[in-house]
């Protein structure tokens, strides 16, 4: 009989019709119709999201990994059930994939919430999906493991390895400087993503996938395993295997997000991208992670870490090596092991382990080529910097291990798009009035006005570029790819359509950059500004009028809290 069972597994949380006894008849009886018997039935569940997607490359590995994963359910007496949750390919959705990362992370919340599952299994690997499974995981408030689908491995172009995505921008300036002629970029467009999983380099999807590893809500080592290596699917079954152990040990409760993350792991965290020089939209996206728990990241604490946080992985975009470089070198264990003194060792993580015992553990073997010990770091400090003055109220970022020392400390003059269509339209204007020692400054491609694209990455204008200019100083509210460079100032705050410093910017006005002083001001007197201010028109928003649009429009948050919508912070 339905109604005499424990609840748990396939009987908690009844539809309602008024009826629990029969809810649960009638929920038995549908699920008999898909074949399982009465002794699978009768097991906890575990709920796997299944992410793959015809627009999303990176996750095209996600059905062999589910099926492993199921591998490992059933191995510990559970039973698994995969479920549709929202996929985003990173450059399969216009306008900006981090339109739909809130929008994915309430998917993933609500049907884990709603569904029958004791534990579950959140998979996924492309820039905006980690964050949004773990934003969802941690507010859905259900043990859980997070299983990445690995890096992509590197191909090769007339002798020369490449990797998604930094190689992708590298040749794409050379060909705009007139290096490459339409051949070669189309050969080179056939070699650089060649197999399944995520860009190849520290880019985001990287980033996020190490520090969920770092913040112990995935199994040690899985970060950086190729997303073809047979370790991979090993790494499946095991992650499946543990989410259906949380399902039954009866203290899944304890290993839930909302308990393994708090402010000593969020430290860690922050320690490890800096450690890491991983991507700036980390930053965006740790502080939407922290923000479901009521945590703050704060700017003055990354500035702190990051002056005391050697940079120790040597990979691209800041480095020489790729993410199967990092695997094969010790992978993520191998990281934090480098960083042990400066990490709380005594944060817990789905293993049930704390990180101290999980890295004891960990095979001790380096390849200190690819993780540099800390007395050889790559740099002596982290990569990243947070800036603010009179031109970012609310703060920016700078990834100085990508940038040009020499535009570190500059004045120069604001040449300025008002949008990213005014900017297509006008860089490679052969009348534009620019010379290499100006500040390109981009306006309303925050949050709110463009869905915070990863526009900040503005092209060097074709003339100057043509010219030999490699980097100039470049500022916005937008954010960059983690797989760019550039002497790039992103996510400034309050963005420009807001009518913020930024979105009162003109062209000719100076602008004084000081990345020892963490300043970024713009130098126009304040009446001036007060005219500006008191004739500032706010440009049209993201599509607005209707659905997930017009949510967006009346709820999202600036760069500083995430660009989490406010009414999914907390608990
Ligand atoms: Fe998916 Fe780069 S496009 S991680």
């Amino acid at each position: 009989m339905a109604g005499d069972k424990k609840k748990r597994g396939l009987l908690n949380g009844l539809t309602h019709y008024g009826d629990p006894g029969f809810a649960a008849y009638l929920r038995r009886s549908f699920a008999r119709s898909m074949g399982y018997s009465e002794e699978m039935l009768n097991r906890p569940i575990v709920g796997i999201t299944w992410t793959a997607s015809g627009f999303n490359n990176c996750h095209r590995g996600v059905p062999q990994l589910v099926e492993a994963a199921k591998r490992g359910v059933l191995a510990a007496g559970a039973l698994p059930l995969e479920f549709p949750v929202t996929s985003l390919g990173e450059v399969f959705l216009n306008p900006t994939s981090l339109l739909y990362r809130n929008l994915m992370a309430m998917d993933v919340e609500e049907m884990v919430r709603a569904q029958p599952m004791d534990s579950v299994l959140l998979v996924g690997g492309c820039d905006k999906t980690l964050p949004a499974l773990v934003m969802g995981g941690i507010s859905a408030g259900k043990p859980a493991v997070v299983l990445a689908t690995g890096p992509m491995s590197t191909g090769r172009y007339h002798g020369e390895r490449l990797g998604a995505c930094t190689d992708c921008r590298r040749f794409w300036a050379q060909y705009r400087a007139g290096g490459l002629d339409d051949q070669q970029i189309g050969e080179i467009e056939g070699n650089l993503a060649t197999t399944q999983g995520t860009c190849a380099v520290m880019g985001t999807a990287s980033t996020m996938a190490i520090l969920c590893e770092a913040l112990g809500l995935m199994l040690p080592g899985g970060a950086a395993v190729p997303a073809v290596h047979a370790d991979r699917l090993r790494q499946a079954e095991a992650s499946g295997l543990r989410a259906a152990q949380l399902a039954m040990e009866g203290r899944g409760g304890d290993l839930a997000f909302d308990r393994i993350i708090d402010a000593k792991a969020a430290e860690n965290a922050l320690r490890v991208l800096l450690a890491i020089s991983g991507s700036t939209n980390a930053v965006v996206h740790l502080a939407a992670i922290f923000g479901r728990l009521g945590l703050a990241l704060d700017m003055d604490l990354l500035n702190r870490l990051s002056d005391e946080t050697p940079v120790l992985v040597d990979l691209k975009p800041t480095g020489a090596h790729y993410m199967e470089d990092l695997h094969a070198a010790g992978g993520v264990p191998a990281v934090l092991r480098a960083l042990r003194p400066q990490l709380h060792l005594d944060v817990m993580t789905v293993t049930g382990k704390t990180l101290g015992e999980v890295l004891d553990e960990s095979d001790p073997w380096v390849d200190t080529a690819v993780v540099r010990t800390p007395d050889n770091p790559i740099s002596p400090q982290g990569g990243l910097v947070a800036l603010s003055g009179s031109l970012a109220p609310k703060g920016a970022i700078l990834k100085r291990a990508a940038a040009t020392p020499e535009l570190f400390e500059r004045e120069g003059r604001a040449v300025v798009f008002t949008s990213l269509e005014d900017l297509s339209a006008r860089i490679d204007d052969p009348d534009l009035d620019v010379t290499a020692d100006d500040f390109l400054v981009l306006q309303n491609a925050g949050p709110l006005a463009s869905g915070m694209p990863e526009a900040g990455y503005l092209p060097i204008p074709a003339k100057l570029a043509r010219a030999g200019v490699k980097d100039m100083v470049r500022i916005s509210d937008a954010r960059m790819s983690g797989t760019a460079f550039g002497t790039i100032v992103l996510h400034v705050s309050p963005e420009a359509a807001l009518g913020s410093p930024l979105g009162l910017v003109r062209n000719g006005d100076r602008i004084r950059l000081s990345v020892k002083e963490r300043r970024l001001d713009l130098l126009v007197d304040e009446a001036e500004l007060a005219a500006r201010r008191a004739a500032f028109a706010p440009p049209p928003g993201v599509g607005a009028e209707r659905g997930w649009r017009r949510l967006w429009r009346d709820h999202v948050l600036q760069a500083e809290d995430g660009v989490d919508l406010d009414l999914l912070r907390g608990a």
